[in-house]
C-alpha cells in the first residue's frame, strides 16, 4: 500500500501553535501539504495573544523541508476567519482543508459559571468554527473540494463536571459537522467530528504524568490526518480517538413506543421501558432520515 500523501492541498489548522493542532499541522506538512498554522497564541484560558506559538510550529516545518505560513487571528471573530482563510488564498492560491481546532477552557460548575465564562468558551469553539467554516466555504464549493474536521469532546458527547459551556460548545460542533455534511454533499465538501483524549496543557490536571505518554497527541492526528484525505469517504460522522484507539460515535434511536389514538402522560408512565429502550435502534444520517423513520413507525 502507498502511503498518504496531501501534494497540492491546502490546509488550515487552527489552534496549531500548540498541543493536538501543532501536531496535525506537522504531519500535514510532512506529507505534503502547505498549511496555514492559526494560533492566537494566549493562554488555556483564553488570556493574551502572541504569534510567537505559530511561528515557532512553522520554522519547525519550514526546517524539515515542508511549507507553511503562521497566522496570528483569532478564530473567534469574523474578521480574524476571513482573514486566516485569506492567509491560505494568499500564500498558496486555494484552501482545500479545515481543521477546527482552536480551544479554551472555563471550567466552572453551573453554580459559579458567569455568562461571560459561557459566552467566551462557546466563541472560540462553536463560533470559531462555524466562522473559519463559512470563511473557506465559498472557496471550497467553488472548487468542489473540501474537507473539514471540528474538534469536539467526550465531554460534549457525554457531559462533564464544570464544563456547561464546554460541553454545550463541544455538542454544537458535532451539529456543525453534521449540517457541514449535508450540505456539502453536492460540492465533495466531507465534514467530520472527532472527540480527542490527549495529554496537552489543556489536560495537564485531568491526565496523570505517568499516563501522559500513552494519550501523546501523535496518537490523535492519524484519523484527522485520514479524515481530511481524498480518499477517506467518511462524512457527517463523530469518532472518538484516544491512546491508539479510535471508535465511531453515533447518534442512535431506539424503537421508541407508538399509540396513535390519542397519548395521556399515563401512556408514557405505564410505557416508559419501552419509550427507554435502545435496541433495535436506527442511525439516522440527518433529520430527515430521523423523520422517516417517525413515519415508519407511525404506519
Ligand atoms: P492546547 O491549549 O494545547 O491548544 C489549543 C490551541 O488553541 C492553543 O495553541 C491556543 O493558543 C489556540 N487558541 C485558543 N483560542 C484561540 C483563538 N481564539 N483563535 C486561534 N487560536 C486559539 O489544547 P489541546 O488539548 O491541543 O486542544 C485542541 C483542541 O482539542 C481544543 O479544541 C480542545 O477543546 C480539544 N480537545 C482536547 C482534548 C484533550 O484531551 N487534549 C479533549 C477533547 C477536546
Amino acid at each position: 500500500m502507498t502511503d498518504l500523501r496531501y501534494d497540492g492541498r491546502v490546509a488550515v489548522v487552527t489552534g496549531a501553535g500548540h498541543g493536538l493542532g501543532r501536531q496535525h499541522a506537522l504531519e500535514l506538512a510532512a506529507r505534503g501539504a502547505k498549511v496555514v498554522v492559526n494560533d492566537l497564541g494566549g493562554d488555556v484560558h483564553g488570556g493574551g495573544a502572541s504569534s510567537g506559538p505559530a511561528e515557532a510550529v512553522v520554522e519547525e516545518i519550514t526546517k524539515a523541508g515542508g511549507a507553511a505560513v503562521a497566522n496570528p487571528d483569532n478564530v473567534a471573530t469574523p474578521e480574524g476567519a476571513q482573514a486566516i482563510v485569506r492567509t491560505a488564498l494568499d500564500s498558496f492560491g486555494q484552501v482545500d482543508i479545515v481543521v477546527n481546532n482552536a480551544g479554551i477552557l472555563r471550567d466552572k460548575s453551573l453554580k459559579n459559571m458567569t455568562p461571560d465564562d459561557f459566552d467566551a468558551v462557546i466563541a472560540v469553539h462553536l463560533r470559531g468554527s462555524f466562522l473559519v467554516s463559512s470563511a473557506a466555504w465559498p472557496h471550497l464549493r467553488e472548487r468542489g473540494y473540501g474537507r473539514i474536521v471540528n474538534t469536539s469532546s467526550p465531554a460534549g458527547l457525554f457531559g462533564n463536571f464544570g464544563q456547561a459551556n464546554y460541553s454545550s460548545a463541544k455538542m454544537g460542533l458535532i451539529g456543525l459537522a453534521k449540517t457541514l455534511a449535508v450540505e456539502g454533499a453536492k460540492y465533495n465538501i466531507k465534514a467530520n467530528a472527532i472527540a480527542p483524549v490527549a495529554a496537552t496543557r489543556m489536560t495537564e490536571d485531568v491526565i496523570p504524568a505517568e499516563v501522559a505518554a500513552t494519550f501523546d497527541v501523535e496518537m490523535v492526528t492519524p484519523l484527522v490526518a485520514w479524515l481530511v484525505h481524498e480518499d477517506c469517504e467518511s462524512t457527517g460522522e463523530v469518532y472518538s480517538v484516544g491512546g491508539g484507539r479510535i471508535a465511531r460515535v453515533f447518534v442512535a434511536e431506539g424503537p421508541g413506543y407508538v399509540k396513535k389514538d390519542g397519548l395521556s402522560v399515563e401512556d408514557v408512565r405505564d410505557n416508559w421501558s419501552q419509550i427507554t429502550a435502545e435496541t433495535p435502534y436506527v442511525v439516522p444520517k440527518h433529520a430527515g432520515d430521523q423523520m422517516a423513520a417517525v413515519f415508519e413507525a407511525l404506519k
